[in-house]
């Protein structure tokens, strides 16, 4: 585990987050929140990865079509490729070829297909096979559309969930300490807001150990399981664990 001891202002945007919340510290009833583009959804294992339809022009028309790139996916497949089609109606799907693993090209509108440049196999939006040699559709994920701007996305395994607990360091006054599962080269960091309506939330440092100084902004995840140690800011407030 590596830690920056520089604070850097970054575009919350291209977050990738999880948030955590309890709504009385000191009696800790974590609850799943929402900050940045990727959430808790239920399932720990299970995120959502929200994009601003403004930062995708090509998704702003029907027949629109993107293959992006989601930090947290599988390691040796993280691409997925979503297309607009009449109606405000969004479909996403793996762009990983269920035939040999080639990467599936985005919408082509003149053939109506996502094609495969590899051997040829042709898919539905929703990822169906229209032509093989594929036999199997691509790999689907829902997705929730609030009518204006904002598409959510739910991406099996892209959760995170984060355990804590009330730490006492000796002779000094309790921290609340947060652990989470890091994935290497993943920046962490921590964040509050003193309600839940609140839309700041501000960083927040931490100490990797119980009894060091708490000075340090954010930590590089090495594949491990983090533990951060926290000062207590306040009598309630919301705590999430932003990665990026
Ligand atoms: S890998 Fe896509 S058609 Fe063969």
């Amino acid at each position: 585990m590596s830690y920056n001891n520089d604070l850097n202002r970054r575009h919350f945007l291209k977050m990738f987050a999880f948030a955590t919340a309890s709504s009385q510290l000191g009696s800790w009833a974590w609850t799943n929140s929402v900050l940045g583009d990727i959430q808790a959804n239920g399932s720990p294992a299970t995120g959502l990865f929200r994009m601003n339809l403004s930062d995708f022009p090509a998704l702003q028309t029907d027949n629109g079509s993107v293959r992006l790139k989601v930090t947290g996916m599988s390691a040796t497949f993280p691409e997925i490729i979503v297309t607009r089609s009449a109606g405000s109606v969004f479909h996403a799907v793996s762009s990983y070829c269920t035939h040999m693993g080639c990467t599936v090209n985005t919408f082509n509108a003149s053939l109506g297909v996502l094609p495969c440049p590899c051997h040829g196999s042709q898919f539905k939006v929703d990822g169906s096979v229209v032509r093989g040699p594929a036999t199997e559709p691509l790999a689907r994920y829902a997705t929730q559309f609030d009518g204006a701007s904002l598409l959510a996305i739910e991406i099996p395994g892209l959760g995170y969930s984060i355990k804590s607990s009330v730490a006492q360091p000796a002779g000094g006054a309790s921290r609340l300490s947060l652990s989470f599962p890091t994935v290497t080269g993943l920046n962490y960091e921590v964040r509050f807001k003193t309600t839940f309506g609140a839309t700041d939330w501000s960083p927040v440092m931490f100490s990797p150990t119980l009894d060091g100084q708490v000075n340090v902004p954010s930590l590089v995840g090495d594949g491990a399981e983090a533990t951060v140690y926290l000062e207590r800011t306040g009598t309630s407030g919301f705590y999430a664990v932003i990665r990026y």
